[in-house]
Order: C-alpha cells, then sequence, then structure tokens
C-alpha cells in the first residue's frame, strides 16, 4: 500500500480531516521564505507552517517571544507567495492573542488579509477558548498546539517533556477534546510521552500533529532548519536529520572564497 493514498491537488482543512480518517498520515513543515516554501511545497509537503520559531532560526533569538505580528506577516506573505499545493498555516506571535479575545480577532484577521495565508494556530487549551472561539467565528480555521508551548517557556523553565505526570496528562488531554468541540482544524503536540499522544488521536476526530509525540499521531512537523541539518548545535532524540548542509553549505561557501582569492573564478566563460 503507497504512503501517499489520494492527490490533493490543493489541501485544504477538509483534506486533513479526509487524510486522517482515511489513514493517511499528513507532513508538515515548516519555511519562512519565498525560495524555502517553493521547495517545500514542490516536494509535495501537505502543510507548510510559518512558525514562530522563526523568531529563532531566521532571526537568531533565544526563544520564539520576540517576533512581532508584523514580522510574521513578512515572513508569511513570502511564503504564500510561492505556495500552489500546500495548506499554509500561521503562527499568531507572542503578544498577538493573549490579552483579550478582540486582540485574538484583530491579529489573526491582519495575518489573513495581510500575509494571503489560510488558518492561524495558537498555543494553549482552556485559557484561550474566548479567543479561539472568536477567530472561527469569524471564519478563520484554528490549528490548536498544546504540549510543550515555546511561548511559555519561562513559565515551564526548560524545553524538557511535557505532561509525563498523571495531572498534566489530564489536562492535555481535556484541551484536545476541547478543542476538537470549538472547530479547531487540527492539533499539533509538541513534547509529550509517545502513549500519551497516541491515546490523544485515537480520542479526537481531528488530525494530531506530532513533534516529539511518537508515531501514533496522524502526521509530523519538523523545523527545515533542524530537518536540513543546518543548524549542528540543535539535537533533541525526535528530530531525525535528512540531509548535513551545515557541513555541505560550509564547504561550498569556503571554496567560493578560495576560488575568488586564487582569482579562479570568475574564469573566461563566466564573464562578459
Ligand atoms: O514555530 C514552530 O516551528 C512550531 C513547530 C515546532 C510546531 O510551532
Amino acid at each position: 500500500m503507497s504512503a501517499i493514498k489520494k492527490d490533493y491537488k490543493k489541501v485544504t482543512t477538509k483534506s486533513l480531516i479526509e487524510m486522517k480518517s482515511n489513514g493517511e498520515k499528513i507532513s508538515m513543515l515548516t519555511a519562512y521564505d519565498y525560495t524555502m516554501a517553493k521547495i517545500v511545497d514542490t516536494a509535495g509537503v501537505d502543510v507548510i507552517l510559518v512558525g514562530d520559531s522563526a523568531s529563532n532560526v531566521m532571526a537568531g533569538h533565544e526563544t520564539t517571544l520576540p517576533i512581532t505580528l508584523d514580522q510574521m506577516i513578512y515572513h508569511a506573505s513570502s511564503v504564500v507567495r510561492a505556495v500552489e499545493r500546500a495548506l499554509v498555516v500561521i503562527d499568531l506571535p507572542f503578544g498577538s492573542y493573549q490579552s483579550d479575545s478582540k486582540e485574538a480577532l484583530r491579529s489573526s484577521i491582519r495575518i489573513m488579509k495581510e500575509s494571503g495565508g489560510h488558518a492561524v494556530k495558537l498555543e494553549g487549551g482552556k485559557e484561550i477558548k474566548e479567543s479561539i472561539k472568536k477567530i472561527l467565528n469569524a471564519g478563520i480555521p484554528v490549528m490548536g498546539h498544546l504540549g510543550l508551548t515555546p511561548q511559555s517557556i519561562y513559565k515551564f523553565g526548560t524545553y524538557t517533556v511535557r505532561a509525563k505526570e498523571d495531572e498534566e496528562a489530564e489536562k492535555l488531554i481535556e484541551d484536545a477534546k476541547l478543542l476538537e468541540q470549538l472547530g479547531c482544524f487540527a492539533l499539533v503536540l509538541e513534547k509529550i510521552p509517545a502513549n500519551l499522544a497516541k491515546q490523544v488521536a485515537e480520542s479526537i476526530s481531528i488530525p494530531v500533529i506530532g513533534i516529539g509525540a511518537g508515531g501514533g499521531v496522524d502526521g509530523q512537523v519538523l523545523v527545515i532548519h533542524d530537518m536540513l541539518g543546518m543548524n549542528n548545535e540543535f539535537s533533541p532524540r525526535f528530530l531525525r536529520r535528512y540531509m548535513n548542509l551545515y557541513e555541505g553549505m560550509t564547504s561550498a561557501i569556503s571554496k567560493y572564497v578560495t576560488d575568488v582569492k586564487s582569482k579562479d573564478f570568475p574564469n573566461e566563460k563566466e564573464q562578459y
């Protein structure tokens, strides 16, 4: 049996729910710029996440907290211009939805209008219920995000696995059911025990996309810079590196430096 069961010409929130009910796993990767998004889309990834991880991998911040709504819109609109097939989901950045539901709606409307993306993603469960309801009422699809929620890093204190204890696991299950009930079309579960993630995926009808949440969920997401090995300092257990671009790019660029210095580049055929 092939891993891809149906050729979706354009992926929608409905296609993802259909994939879950057909047992087809969903592929999701981040992208933050036009060129990368074109490659990711052409390769057949179902969902492109313009993640607030742009704060780390594009801007070099230690956390996802500093990135602004304007910066997210800039990244998202660059991605949207490149994409023909994938569903483009955009993170609401820290500070753009936590204060009240009206602000959450205003931020989501700006993202949808100014970037042309297809859905927004918010971190949290019960605490942000009113915001999710308001955004959904405006016709904007919402993806949830539970487990390790990096925008709350200073509350957690570490990036270690979440929901290992019963109390946190029970809250996570309740939150996942609430997000489904509110009308979210999918949910990301980050860095939680694989058994718990499987249990959540089996108990709700919307797709559960995991990162560090094992193989029992409905799809997987990774940060593109991590899976291409562009950053050799970040090596969590859940990460599979498909390339070592850090080494490949460094050696190509140092060869260029050598060629310029030695006057090998440009040669006669490379000039007018
Ligand atoms: O911002 C991001 O890249 C994310 C993924 C890790 C799910 O939220």
